[in-house]
């Protein structure tokens, strides 16, 4: 079959290129001539375990192919996915002009019946807007499909090729065995397809998401207050799990969640709440304990320091929001950097793949280090801000030779408390004894 898909990010690069692999032929189209050009040459505009051996096998059998001729590669297309971006605006909600300009180019280069499938993350309704859309620009027959991506950005092959469920959002029968028939080779294993409606498909995406951040808001929330009551998280955290109604996932407390998909997906929620007049006070809550959850730790650095934090330099360990990853949207190291920088912190990093995104961001603001260890020298604070393995066993007696004061603040739990104190450091976790 042969297949298009709109936008080369994270998503549509990730489907376009699953689906080349198990024997379609898919033309991969973005707006952005650079990527493009890129991608043709096999280097990949992000860092994603995996991806670029798929990209680059199917790209040598001509399976796949990078492209911005769009008229083209929608013109000879049966399926076409829009896997376009969906930024937050300035109001919260979801900001659909990506979207529509790509239902608008559909609309003007169909050539065929065609089925067109809405992979990015879209408000409920938008389906029907870009049904109006094509409909607007175009003579020839077509159905749009609502189905939701949930990979997880540093296992997105993984999460493709092996999903849990695939949510297909159509009333239309035929469209149905299409959609089943794409996504048979991923779900072999006897994982569900799950078929409903377009409005519910698009509300499932952004259930999921609001869901998964009311759990990391909840321990969170508790992990704060064990603090308060001198209790131990780690071991509420194993009351909890072991319970397997609660289940074991996204329990970790932490700096906070980050990423290109939960903050934007929260607003565009409540957003949509909103408008239909029923705002959602959990979904509420959520963010606003993430908000403050990512000052959490400045706050403990400060406080260490009585607020004289002018002239002191702290180490950064880890940037992305989550490890595997070089996506930096709103990960909580940059409110932490941010916090630094305006108290006059001096201010070294690391991250194994997140420091040219970093550098776009603080420019010369901060400082690089080569190696994990290489940003300690001189440091008055180590911050742990993403639990990359790297930094699972380090050499704690080479971290304290190398610090100017020995504290370390780990906003990922990572370190075993007793050991790091037998070294001689001060450390502080989140929601320890
Ligand atoms: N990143 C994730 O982990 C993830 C997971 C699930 C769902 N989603 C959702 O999937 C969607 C895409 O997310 P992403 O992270 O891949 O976005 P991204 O910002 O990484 O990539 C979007 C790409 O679309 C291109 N583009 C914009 N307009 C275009 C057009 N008219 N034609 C062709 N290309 C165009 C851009 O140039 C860009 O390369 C979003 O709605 C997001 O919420 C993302």
């Amino acid at each position: 079959m042969e297949i298009c898909v709109l936008g080369t990010g994270y998503v549509g690069l990730v489907t376009g290129t699953c689906f080349s692999e198990s024997g379609h032929f898919v033309h991969c189209v973005d707006i952005d001539t650079v990527k493009v050009k890129e991608l043709n040459a096999g280097k990949l505009p992000f860092y994603e375990p995996g991806l670029d051996e798929l990209v680059a096998r199917n790209l040598n059998q001509k399976r796949l192919t990078f492209t911005t001729d769009s008229p083209s590669a929608i013109g000879q297309s049966k399926i076409i996915f829009i896997a376009v971006g969906t930024p937050q605006d300035s109001h919260g909600n979801a900001d659909l002009k990506y979207v529509f300009q790509a239902a608008k180019t559909i609309g003007e280069y169909l050539t065929d019946a065609t089925t067109i499938v809405i992979k990015s993350t879209v408000p409920v309704g938008t389906h029907q807007k870009v049904t109006d859309l094509i409909r607007k620009h175009s003579k020839h027959p077509f159905e749009v499909v609502s189905n939701p991506e949930f990979l997880k950005e540093g296992n997105a092959v993984e999460d493709f090729l092996k999903p849990e469920r695939v949510v297909i959002g159509t009333q239309n029968a035929k469209t149905v065995e299409l959609m089943k028939e794409l996504y048979e080779p991923f779900v072999r294993s006897g994982n569900p397809i799950i078929v409903t409606d377009n409005t519910s498909a698009e509300l499932a995406k952004y259930a999921c998401n609001a869901f998964l951040a009311t759990k990391i808001s909840f321990i969170n929330e508790m992990a704060n207050l064990a603090e308060k009551v001198g209790a131990n998280i780690s071991d509420i955290r194993k009351a909890m799990t072991t319970d397997s109604r609660i289940g074991t996932k996204f329990l970790y407390p932490g700096t906070g969640y980050g990423g290109s998909c939960f903050p934007k997906d929260i607003q565009a929620l409540m957003a949509t709440a909103k408008h239909h007049d029923y705002p959602l006070k959990i979904v509420e809550a959520v963010e606003t304990v993430n908000q403050e959850q990512k000052e959490i730790l400045f706050q403990k650095a400060h406080r260490y320091f009585k607020g004289h934090l002018q002239g002191k330099c702290a180490a950064i360990w880890g940037l992305s929001f989550k490890p595997n990853t070089d996506d930096l949207r709103q990960a909580p190291s940059i409110s932490v950097i941010r916090k630094l920088l305006d108290h006059g912190v001096k201010t070294t990093v690391y991250d194994p793949v997140a420091m040219l995104n970093a550098s776009a961001i603080f420019e010369d603001r901060i400082q690089f280090g080569k190696t994990s260890y290489d940003c300690l020298k001189n440091a008055d604070m180590l911050f742990v801000l993403t639990e990359w393995n790297e930094f699972r066993k380090p050499d704690f007696q080479k971290i304290k030779s190398l610090m100017k004061t020995p504290v370390i603040l780990d906003g990922r739990n990572i370190f075993n408390p007793s050991q790091v104190v037998q070294f001689g450091f001060y450390y502080e976790g989140i929601g320890l004894k």
